[in-house]
């Protein structure tokens, strides 16, 4: 089987079943301020699995760019990525558990041909609060799955959730034997050689702050399975980066450094990662740039690792090489992301730009490293020191970590984060000081947009109807794009009238103003949110005179007579039933 055909035969499986393809969702959520990025396929969908009503029905499917960093240190090894496709399907309130597992089973024996006897699965065994899974066995058993192959586990193995609040639910997960041994007439869940495959999640819960758990408004269907791993189970080989997905990048970059991957498997590994992630992240029309916060810091990051890893193993680093892996990945994937070919420049020019900033203080930083070393009492690196590796010469924790290893000595890792913290801190209330002052930094521009998003958001609701809601915002210094639902496209009368409504209201400066309160004091004053369950227990609201009560993180202006002219540029389909307005302040 060609795996690259692998997204091609599940959207198409499940189209055939009923399901409705919907697009991936941008890496970072639109929607959703809880985390940086999407990490699984069931993420942008969050307000349907709580009972919001999907405009493309109840039977959904995707690929979904989903990025993890909360375990760097381990890329480098056989089968961690930093981004992965996750392909998915879903059942809002259709069907169940029946239906769910039989297609699954279905799409594995007879689309991918995996025998029947190389498969086993676990299922919740129960606890007191949810009931044994027997359901699910009894529908694995009349496949076929023998009871041997049903481990019945706990909740720490067969319930999922993506944090700590959200939609969840008991699961049953599926495993392939991936050896030459005989396969065991028992599945034994403590044997690595059973490797998970695909989970299907059955959400009817949801878990609140407070620990309770409650039933959701309809049962639901969340299913996940990872497109490298079973791709390297479909061909045969137990390394993730040995299969089609990474051939030609891991010989590009073998062919680069004049090495080879059996001698340094681990870089070669980290290289085609982490710059396949930027490329990704920097390719994603969310506009990240690399920085010293939040999602751009995680971009720079990898970025420079990558780079320190290539040095490391003897690539040019003048030889535009990031260049050229990049468009290999491009290319390889713009067929399913058409994001990556319009971005295309973006993409190069992030990289070579990182790049080229880095390589300015590597040098320097690596004979400060040995210097360090050479002086060093004892094997651990501390806080100070660490931290003005980070500072002056720009390397991220993991780097000095991994340098530090390959010499045997530890970091002061939390000292370093508590350091990292305070300075971040100490920046963060400086610019808070500037913009008092009312001499805002770069932040200016942005402020003013944030603010002018609530008021369009008000307009929208004044002049289409009360239930528009904001779907998802971008803003950068040039403009701001707003999402919202709605079931047509707005006529020239109604633009004016929204353009006409938020200049109205810049005119008659109305003050801004924050306060802090409860989450249910918010809910209960009506003011505006998205995503309420994401949201701490004390929140900020902002509100505008009577015209926006809003649940927001700011930054925003103190008064709307700050925001000059507001002009809608255009206004255009997002998704179904979702539109969107892209304006500009002037002057
Ligand atoms: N959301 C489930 C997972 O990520 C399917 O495993």
């Amino acid at each position: 089987m060609q795996k690259a055909n692998l997204k091609d035969l599940y959207i198409n499986f499940f189209v055939e079943n009923g399901h409705v393809q919907i697009p991936s969702a941008p890496v970072v959520p639109e929607n959703d301020p809880s985390v940086l990025f999407n990490t699984a396929g069931m993420q942008p969908l969050v307000p349907y699995l709580m009972g919001q009503k999907h405009p493309l029905g109840t039977r959904l499917c995707d690929y979904q760019k989903c990025i993890r960093t909360n375990d760097l240190e381990s890329i480098g090894d056989k089968t961690h990525h930093t981004f992965f496709e996750m392909l998915g399907n879903w059942s809002l309130g259709d069907y169940f558990k029946k239906e769910s597992i039989t297609w699954s089973f279905e799409f594995l024996t007879k689309v991918l041909n995996i025998p029947v006897e190389k498969l086993a699965v676990t299922v919740f065994e129960g606890n007191n609060e949810i009931p044994r899974d027997e359901e699910s066995a009894s529908v694995w058993r009349s496949l076929g799955i023998p009871a041997e192959r049903i481990s019945y586990l706990d909740k720490d193995n067969n319930f999922w959730i993506a944090g700590e609040v959200g939609p969840c639910g008991p699961d049953t997960e599926i495993f392939y034997w991936r050896s030459d041994d005989p396969v065991p007439v028992k599945h034994d869940p403590e044997d690595e050689k059973w490797v998970e495959i695909w989970n299907n999640v059955f959400m009817q819960y949801e878990r609140h702050a407070d620990g309770t758990v409650t039933e959701l408004p309809h049962k639901n269907v969340d299913t996940g399975m990872g497109v490298e791993r079973t791709a390297a189970i479909l061909e045969g080989v137990d390394d993730n980066y040995l299969t089609s997905i990474w051939k030609d990048v891991v010989d590009k970059i073998e062919e680069m450094s004049n090495t080879t991957y059996a001698e340094n498997a681990k870089s070669i590994r980290i290289i085609a990662d982490h710059i396949r992630t930027a490329v990704f992240i920097a390719g994603d029309n969310s506009g990240i740039k690399p920085s010293n916060t939040d999602q751009g810091y995680i971009l720079r990051r990898l970025i420079r690792r990558m780079i320190r890893h290539a040095k490391k193993i003897g690539v040019d680093l003048e030889s535009g090489f990031e260049r050229t892996l990049a468009l290999m990945i491009i290319e390889k994937y713009a067929k399913y992301y058409d994001e990556l070919e319009k971005n295309k420049e973006v993409i190069l020019d992030v990289l070579t730009n990182e790049l080229n900033k880095f390589n300015r203080t590597l040098e320097k930083g690596l004979r400060e490293f040995e210097k360090i070393v050479s002086n060093l009492e004892g094997t651990t690196l501390n806080k100070d020191l660490a931290f003005k590796l980070y500072d002056t010469y720009g390397f991220p924790l993991e780097l000095t970590v991994e340098l530090a290893e390959e010499k045997g000595i530890t970091v002061d890792k939390e000292g370093f984060e508590q350091k990292f913290k305070e300075h971040q801190e100490k920046s963060r209330a400086g610019s808070e000081q500037r913009f008092k002052g009312g001499l805002a930094g770069d932040g200016e521009v942005e402020t003013k947009y944030h603010t002018a998003t609530h008021l369009l958001n008000a307009a929208l609701k004044q002049v289409i109807s009360k239930d528009v809601h904001q779907r998802g915002s971008n803003i950068t210094v040039e403009r701001m794009r707003f999402d919202f639902n709605c079931d047509h496209k707005l006529t020239d009368e109604e633009k004016q009238k929204v353009e006409d409504l938020v200049n109205e209201w810049i005119k008659q400066e109305i003050p801004v103003t924050v306060e802090e309160m409860s989450k249910q004091e918010a809910i209960d004053s009506g003011a505006e949110c998205m995503f309420i369950e994401k949201y701490p227990d004390v929140v900020t609201v902002y509100t505008i005179g009577n015209v926006s009560k809003e649940l927001c993180g700011g930054p925003h202006v103190q008064n709307t007579k700050e925001l000059g002219h507001f002009k809608i540029k255009k206004e255009e389909a997002s998704s179904a039933g979702v539109r969107r307005i892209k304006a500009i302040l002037e002057g």
